[in-house]
């Protein structure tokens, strides 16, 4: 199969998201997918409302308090209200924002991420998260290095399993960007649902899928984090993670993704 064709009988975790947040570029299989993960996990809506709303808490955080300029943006989605580079320019306009993602769909639609605000810049790559050369190579011609980054993970990293050693792949990205560059992640966390549920997802995601999800525990994601200092409230459910009035999801739910924000030292 070319890069630019893709199959549709099988569910994607990018169009499913995109159909989750009420978005128009999935299809029969990634709609089937998201019903009966429902049936699994009634909370799943709620999940990925609370999910994208902490991304812009994070991004809000980064550009407003953190003084951050420049972002490496891995695992972007489907274009929809909020992304990163929107957040932060209405923040500070001349943030700088390389998106990566490795899905088609979201390459067909990467042009809505690239109307930066003309004090900044935006950039595209389509690339997989595993090759982390390919990533910090393409982002090294828009963003400074020697400057610090923020490098945001968020409902990505679930989609690695341990076989392709996402902590490797995290330590060579923190690696490139240098001390008071920052990590943000989310991820699907086991603590969070019952077993049973957690099984019945990730088994789930092994049949109907094109990625397995690997769900991992607070200790696992905190180990993402080594040599930063997390930002408070640390490893916590995304929707706790500095909730600012009026911007969390709404409604009564529990997302099971944990989320946090740390700084390199
Ligand atoms: C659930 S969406 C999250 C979108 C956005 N970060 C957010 O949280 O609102 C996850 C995205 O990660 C992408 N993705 C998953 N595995 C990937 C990989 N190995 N390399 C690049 N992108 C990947 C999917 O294509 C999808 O667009």
């Amino acid at each position: 199969m070319s890069k630019t064709e893709f199959d549709t009988s099988v569910a994607h975790q990018a169009r499913m998201y995109d159909y989750l947040l009420g978005g128009k570029d999935n299809y029969a299989a990634d709609r089937a997918a998201i019903e009966a993960q429902l049936e699994i996990f009634p909370d799943l809506a709620f999940a990925a409302l609370a999910n994208r709303a902490f991304l812009g808490r994070a991004v809000r955080y980064l550009a407003a308090e953190a003084g951050i300029r420049q972002f490496l943006d891995i695992g972007t989605g489907i274009p929809t209200a909020g992304n990163t580079h929107q957040v932060a320019q209405e923040i500070t306009p001349e943030s700088r924002v390389v998106y990566v993602d490795y899905d088609p769909v979201v390459l067909a639609h990467a042009r809505a991420l690239l109307i930066s605000h003309e004090a900044g810049a935006t950039d595209y790559i389509d690339a997989d998260l595993r090759d982390t050369g390919n990533i910090l190579g393409q982002a090294g011609q828009l963003l400074d290095f020697g400057e610090p980054v923020a490098v945001t993970l968020v409902a990505i990293l679930h989609a690695i399993p341990d076989s392709d050693d996402p902590y490797a792949i995290v330590a060579r990205l923190m690696d490139a960007v240098p001390a008071g560059s920052y990590l943000a992640i989310s991820h699907m966390g086991t603590g969070l649902l019952d077993s049973e549920t957690r099984r019945g997802l990730e088994a789930h995601s092994g049949r109907a899928m094109q990625q397995r999800l690997t769900a991992r525990s607070r200790e696992q994601v905190t180990r993402f984090f080594a040599g930063t200092d997390l930002v408070p409230p640390g490893v916590v459910r995304v929707e706790e993670w500095r909730q600012e009035p009026g911007t969390a999801a709404d409604g009564p739910g529990s997302s099971a993704l944990w989320g946090a924000v740390g700084r390199k030292r």
